[in-house]
């Protein structure tokens, strides 16, 4: 039976039962090169304070050195009975040094270290977060290269409403995830702030020198308050926010495909290596991957609710229930770094069936807002020329026919302003053309969207 370190005061074992439900290890464990490093930036700093010897700090280091090698090659060994990745690190620390691992908890609680362990590893979470996002954009930019005269129809409503670029409608993902990026960024600032030596809420009675810990562990700011280092897990919920978000852009791109890819559309094929098959239907191609983003979309929002709920009503400062946080932050952070990276492998692949869209924006009345634009410069009001062109609408639908399809007399009978020229107007290609106000679909602006964006993923810079 192994010893707890803080078993001093109890008469009773811990009951089995009471092991297993308050045992985090399972998933804590993930954070034992942060507790690690942590622990020995710790001995530093006992030892330059002179709190502890430095031979006893060399012994420490070493002890945690052989440590890490232990867990590098899957040798560690867990038990429910040591709760959590700290006290397994600390005993096993005994059993290899002795007498002085019972010194490098000087100064500190677990309290401030799992504080801290969970900031070095959302730290660096988050920078690959940010680094894979970078890659995931770079992938959307050289596909809209690609289709800079592809035409499609934009929806609202998901109507057919007018032709854009398919180019342009890629650099609407791309500013969307650039702005998760810069989310990302921003709540990177907040995480990178270091607790260790709140020790247990209060501070420390050694004369610790906490600027000193900071500095080896590349933390550029330290903590103001003692109590809110220790009860303070703003830095997940915030980062779960920026994920939440992040997800939502992935789950309407999701939609998309999911529709586009299906016989009504036929916008795109999903690459045959990114579907799957039925098991009954042999003639079935299943888009599973944006199927299945667009599904764990609810479960990261889950993660965001579920922290929220654990927090909202805590006493300060620590309370066990915040050990409730890293199953849902790992989990946030594994599906959206699967997310980030299936949609960066899937876009170059994508096959694009530029005749199918074409063909969609050429039916279904995209010109009709073009047809009133033009009689507006005939000089009819927007109003008037909105409702003369509603009844040509009404009209071509009755006779079966799209706008351009009718004759010059036909047209000539809703308004006598409109002459010969019209035909040109009305194509896909003149009305994009026309869409030159920044941020419009024109082709000239989406090429210097294009430029624009190639820069600011080169000017990206990751914290
Ligand atoms: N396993 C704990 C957690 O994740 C570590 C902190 C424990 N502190 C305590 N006072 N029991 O929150």
């Amino acid at each position: 039976m192994i010893e707890k370190p803080w078993e001093g005061r109890f008469t009773e074992k811990t009951d089995r039962s009471v092991e297993l439900f308050t045992s985090s290890i399972h998933v804590d464990k993930r954070l034992y090169a942060y507790d690690i490093d942590g622990s020995i930036a710790h001995c530093k700093m006992l030892a330059h304070t002179g709190i502890i010897a430095s031979e006893e700090a060399e012994k420490l280091i070493e002890g945690l050195g052989a440590i890490r090698r232990e867990f590098q090659r899957g040798k560690f060994e867990f038990d429910h009975s040591l709760e959590d990745i700290h006290m397994h690190i600390e005993t096993r620390l005994f059993q290899e040094v002795g007498k002085v691992a019972q010194k490098l908890h000087t100064a500190r609680s677990r309290n401030d270290q799992v504080a801290l362990d969970s900031r070095m590893y959302l730290r660096d979470e988050t920078r690959t977060v940010i680094r894979l996002l970078t890659a995931l954009n770079a992938a959307i930019v050289s596909l809209a290269e690609e289709h800079i005269d592809t035409i499609m129809p934009g929806y609202t409503h998901l109507q057919r409403a007018q032709p854009v670029l398919f180019a342009h409608y890629l650099l609407a993902y791309f500013e969307m995830f650039m702005r998760d990026s810069a989310r990302f960024c921003d709540c990177f600032k907040r995480i990178n702030v270091m607790p260790l030596g709140s020790a247990a809420l209060a501070g420390t009675t050694y004369p610790i020198d906490r600027h000193y810990t900071a500095g080896l562990l590349q933390f550029p700011e330290v903590s103001a308050n003692s109590i809110d280092a220790v009860s303070d897990r703003d830095f997940m919920i915030e980062f779960l926010s920026c994920a939440s978000i992040c997800m939502v852009h992935f789950s309407r791109l999701s939609e998309e495909m999911i529709l586009w890819s299906s016989t009504e559309f036929g916008f795109i094929e999903l690459p045959d290596a990114f579907s799957t098959g039925s098991s009954i239907m042999p003639q079935k191609k299943n888009p599973d991957v944006p199927e299945l983003v667009r599904g764990k979309t609810g479960k990261v929002f889950g993660d965001l609710m579920a922290l929220l709920t654990v927090m909202k009503s805590l006493p300060l400062a620590y309370n066990r229930d915040m050990q409730e946080d890293k199953p849902l932050l790992f989990d946030a952070v594994d599906t959206l770094k699967a997310c980030i990276e299936i949609y960066t492998a899937m876009t170059p692949k994508l096959k694009i069936r530029k005749d199918r869209m074409y063909q969609a924006s050429t039916t279904g009345f995209l010109n009709a807002t073009d047809l009133a634009d033009y009689l507006v410069g005939k000089g009819m009001t927007f109003r008037e020329s909105h409702s003369c062109v509603g009844k040509t609408v009404g009209y071509a639908l009755n006779h079966g026919k799209e706008l351009h399809e009718l004759t010059l007399d036909e047209m000539k009978s809703f308004s006598p302003l409109i002459a010969e020229d019209i035909f040109s107007v009305l194509t896909p290609e003149q009305m994009i053309q026309r869409r030159t106000s920044f941020g419009g679909t024109a082709r000239e602006n989406v090429r210097a969207a294009i430029q624009t964006a190639r820069q600011r993923l080169a000017d990206a810079a990751c914290p």
